[in-house]
């Protein structure tokens, strides 16, 4: 039996159809983008932008051109009211009838392009039902009011994954035809986890109690969990979470005291919603030390958030070991 396409699986799910044309408005982005990835080299987008953006990072080639492709498209669906983006400073005002706001990460992981390893696109749309012009304010609602939050994969295959708030959804690109087909319906994440994913270089700029919870997973099944950990790093959080959402376990990327004011590295309104709307609809847990994520009511557009996600009883476990 042939596969369902995107446009078909969306039509069959009931999605409203001004919330279709933003989803597949960014699918057919991605397809571009990863089409500049897989040139490479020879297209001459590898390396750095010789810009810094607002977080002060500095920008690659490729987190500009993924940007300025996603705002192009974006800025040309009439249902989009407005769009914030991990590359751009302020809120960018859309159409004014638009129902919809996206925030976006439009290249995750840009450590990885440089060394031809796996990057992602992010992204999360909310209703729109402010003012008339569109102000940050608009945007700052908590990541369980999103109305569809997803990210595409650029690997060996590239692949959408999405969350429409009816579980999640797997597609895999044809590269023939240019078209996304369904490959995986209902993704769940098993409750108990084996294996973890976190920066180690940064230990011991942690809390005490992550330091304690790496610590015991470390000690294996002679510590307290009883039980051997394998642990994973891609440092594209696109990469990370796809692996736990296709074979379990947790993923953090805990507060840090050199930048005790930054809360974390991760991005609540583009990366940490995003990724915890998809790991929340597979029956994961996605928590701060300190409650769910979805429920933050986010203060800007690019505020960070410590992240424990993934498996529900292992987060439970990592979230007490907090506040022991
Ligand atoms: P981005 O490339 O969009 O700025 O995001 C990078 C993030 C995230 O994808 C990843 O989990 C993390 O940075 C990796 O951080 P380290 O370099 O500290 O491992
Ligand atoms: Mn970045
Ligand atoms: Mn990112
Ligand atoms: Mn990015």
């Amino acid at each position: 039996m042939s596969k369902t396409a995107l446009p078909e699986f969306l039509a069959n799910t009931a999605v409203p159809a001004d919330l279709q044309s933003v989803i597949l408005g960014l699918a057919d982005v991605s397809v571009t983008i990863s089409q500049a990835l897989a040139k490479g080299a020879l297209a001459g987008v590898l390396g750095a932008a010789g810009a810094e953006n607002v977080q002060g990072e500095d920008q690659k080639k490729l987190d500009v051109i993924a940007n300025d492709l996603i705002k192009d498209c974006l800025a040309a669906i009439p249902t989009v009211r407005g769009l914030a983006s991990e590359e751009e400073p302020d809120v960018v005002p859309c159409h004014t009838n638009g129902n919809y706001l996206v925030t976006f990460d439009p290249l995750d992981g840009s450590s990885n392009i440089d060394i031809n390893s796996m990057v992602g696109t992010i992204f999360s749309v909310l209703p729109h039902s402010g003012s008339a012009t569109v102000t940050e304010q608009d945007f700052l609602q908590p990541g369980r009011q999103q109305a569809a939050a997803g990210y595409v994969l650029y690997g060996p295959s590239v692949m959408l994954v999405l969350s429409t708030g009816k579980g999640v959804a797997m597609f895999t690109l044809d590269q023939d035809q240019n078209s996304f087909l369904l490959t995986e319906a209902d993704v769940s994440i098993p409750a108990d986890a084996n294996e973890f994913a976190i920066n180690m270089s940064n230990q011991r700029h942690w809390t005490s109690g992550m330091q304690s919870y790496i610590s015991d997973l470390l000690s294996g099944k002679d510590g307290p969990r009883g039980k051997d950990f394998n642990m994973r790093w891609v440092a594209a959080m696109v990469a990370d979470v796809h692996r736990i959402l296709c074979r379990g376990g947790v993923f953090t990327y805990p507060w840090d005291s050199r930048k005790p004011e930054q809360a974390g590295k991760l991005r609540l309104m583009y990366e940490a919603n995003p990724m915890g709307f998809l790991v929340e609809q597979a029956g994961g847990e996605v928590w701060t030390p300190e409650g769910k994520i979805l429920d933050i009511q986010p203060e800007h557009i690019h505020q960070r958030v410590p992240v424990i996600l993934g498996a529900a009883n292992e987060v439970k476990v990592c979230v007490d070991y907090h506040q022991r």
